[in-house]
């Protein structure tokens, strides 16, 4: 059984992710690292050269893979969710919790942030409401989700930990 962290950029997958695993001695695995590891380029650089298409590509068959596997958490990135195939996969290896924040917790917390190449605009927050509004379906049809905006790390892992538990025993 994997636990998978879904959500928009800034909402608090990576630090949940590798601290949930390192206190239950799951592996953590993040597929945008994967992916950079291959492609043996930053994710911007990937976008930049090769186009968003690709890095979905990529990332979809990452998902395919990973979904095999068991005893991971699943760092996932922002965007996985827009394909319903990468949902189906994620779902039948385990729990998918997506995490919430309002837009302008986001802002701050990607504000310094150069490593997402969809926010590297001028108007950060314009963006972010724009692409959370596109998303917003994708995000509200996954059942189990936390609003991370106003807790902290281990408040997550918390709610994560009951999330999991309750759905794995
Ligand atoms: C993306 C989110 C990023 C990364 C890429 C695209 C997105 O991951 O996969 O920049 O489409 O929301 P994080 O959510 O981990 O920042």
């Amino acid at each position: 059984m994997n636990l998978v962290l879904v959500g928009f950029m800034g909402t608090g997958k990576t630090e949940v992710s590798r601290e949930f695993a390192g206190r239950f001695g799951m592996r953590y695995l993040s597929i945008d690292k994967m992916i950079e590891e291959r492609e043996g380029i930053s994710i911007n650089d990937i976008f930049k050269e090769k186009g968003e298409s690709y890095f979905r590509e990529a990332e979809k068959s990452i998902v395919k893979e990973i979904s095999n596997m068991d005893g991971l958490v699943i760092d996932a990135g922002g965007g996985v969710v827009l394909d319903s195939e990468n949902m189906d996969n994620l779902k039948s290896s385990g729990i998918v919790v997506c995490l919430k924040a309002r837009s302008e917790v986001i802002l701050n917390r990607m504000e310094d942030k150069t490593d997402r190449p969809l926010l590297n605009v001028e108007d950060k927050l314009t963006k972010i409401n724009e692409i959370l509004d596109s998303r917003k379906l994708y995000y509200d049809k996954i059942e189990k989700s936390i609003d991370t905006s106003d807790l902290t790390i281990a408040e997550v892992i918390e709610q994560v930990r009951d999330m999991f538990q309750s759905s794995s025993s």
